[in-house]
């Protein structure tokens, strides 16, 4: 077994859960973190037990020793830290979303490609347990044909208006941080949107605090999303079928049931828990592929992640959401 070494670029919330995911791998050694400060690398080195600490992204980068960045830093700085990474030669992980709009990404699956480096939105509930159930009775014929699917990621951020979901200059908004996913859970049922309406709130920044998305696709099919950063709604999400529907129960981000109703029949459900704190399976994803020398991930494949930044670039047009100094 190749093992791998990680490098994770940003000493936050999601870097603190992803290192925790990382120490339940085999493949996988915490190797480096990167902080735009000394001490800050020092404390998460000296949490997470990582034998080597920098004081600038750069030099992280710059450790011939790493194969995997992984960036967990504000949407707006993921364009420059992605493509340094890929520049440096390292594979990426890169946190949701990819960038800030569809034209970044663009031009980091350009670069990866070009230099034949793996890259992938760390869309972390696809590569989790209860996808493979549901997929298993999607191919079983068990819902028919899918008509609509209903998901919403939504919680009241008792936060103000500096912190990073409502701040502008960190590429703030409910559409970006949390309708992300929403709008991914469509694209991985539904596929590509036809049609895209949206009514958009917004908060005294500037920013989307609550959209309602209406997505249509070209068979007829139909997706009503939500998110919000004002309240805090069930979060799950159903996925109705000619013949049946299945529940997503849990959070969208992790689900721990589902339970499929197939019409004339009993509710049947299906535990479908998760190990660790679920942050380790789209690692694992991600050392699957290097191990056979692939640069994307099928599940999460980069076209797709140009579509998901292309919905909500529609969104955000339509609100007149633009972000200070964005290059589109
Ligand atoms: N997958 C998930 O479940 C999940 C959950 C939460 C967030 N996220 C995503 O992860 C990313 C980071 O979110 P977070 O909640 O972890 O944010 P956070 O707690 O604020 O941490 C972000 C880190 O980025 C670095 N950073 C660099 N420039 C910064 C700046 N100007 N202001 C603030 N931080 C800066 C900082 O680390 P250093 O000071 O060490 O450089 C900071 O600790 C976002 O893209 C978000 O969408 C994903």
């Amino acid at each position: 077994m190749r093992k791998y070494k990680w490098g994770l670029i940003g000493t936050g919330t999601i870097s603190n859960l992803f290192a925790e995911g990382l120490t339940f791998l085999d493949q996988a050694t915490v190797f480096a973190a990167g902080s735009r400060t000394q001490e800050s690398a020092d404390l998460f080195a000296e949490k997470w037990q990582i034998p080597h600490a920098y004081g600038s992204y750069s030099d992280l980068y710059s450790d011939p020793e790493i194969d995997v960045v992984y960036i967990g830093t504000p949407h707006n700085f993921h364009f420059q830290n992605v493509t340094d990474a890929l520049t440096a030669g390292k594979h990426v992980l890169c946190e949701k979303p990819m960038t800030v709009n569809a034209a970044e990404t663009r031009q980091l699956v350009t670069l990866a490609r070009s230099k034949k480096l793996f890259l992938m939105d760390a869309m972390w509930n696809r590569f989790q347990p209860w996808y493979t159930v549901v997929k298993t009775l999607i191919n079983a014929g068990r819902l028919g044909e899918l008509h609509h699917l209903k998901a919403d990621l939504s919680f009241n951020f008792d936060v103000g208006p500096e912190h990073r979901i409502f701040n502008p200059e960190l590429a703030g908004g409910a559409l970006l941080d949390l309708g992300v996913y929403p709008i991914a859970l469509a694209s991985l049922f539904m596929g590509k949107p036809e049609q895209v309406m949206s009514s958009c709130h917004l908060y005294e920044t500037g920013v989307d605090d609550q959209v309602s998305m209406l997505i249509e696709y070209a068979n007829g099919a139909t997706a009503e999303l939500g998110c919000s950063s004002r309240f805090r709604s069930k979060n799950n999400a159903t996925l109705h079928g000619s013949k049946g529907f299945v529940e997503i129960h849990g959070m969208i981000v992790r689900p721990e049931k589902i339970t499929l109703y197939e019409y004339g029949k009993d509710p049947l459900e299906i535990d479908t828990p998760y190990s660790s704190n679920g942050y380790h399976y789209e690692a694992q994803a991600v050392m699957d592929m290097l191990d056979k020398g692939e640069i994307e991930h099928p599940l999460m494949p980069l076209d797709e992640t140009c579509q998901i930044m292309e919905t909500m670039d529609i969104i955000r047009a339509k609100a007149g959401i633009i972000y200070p100094g964005e290059k589109t």
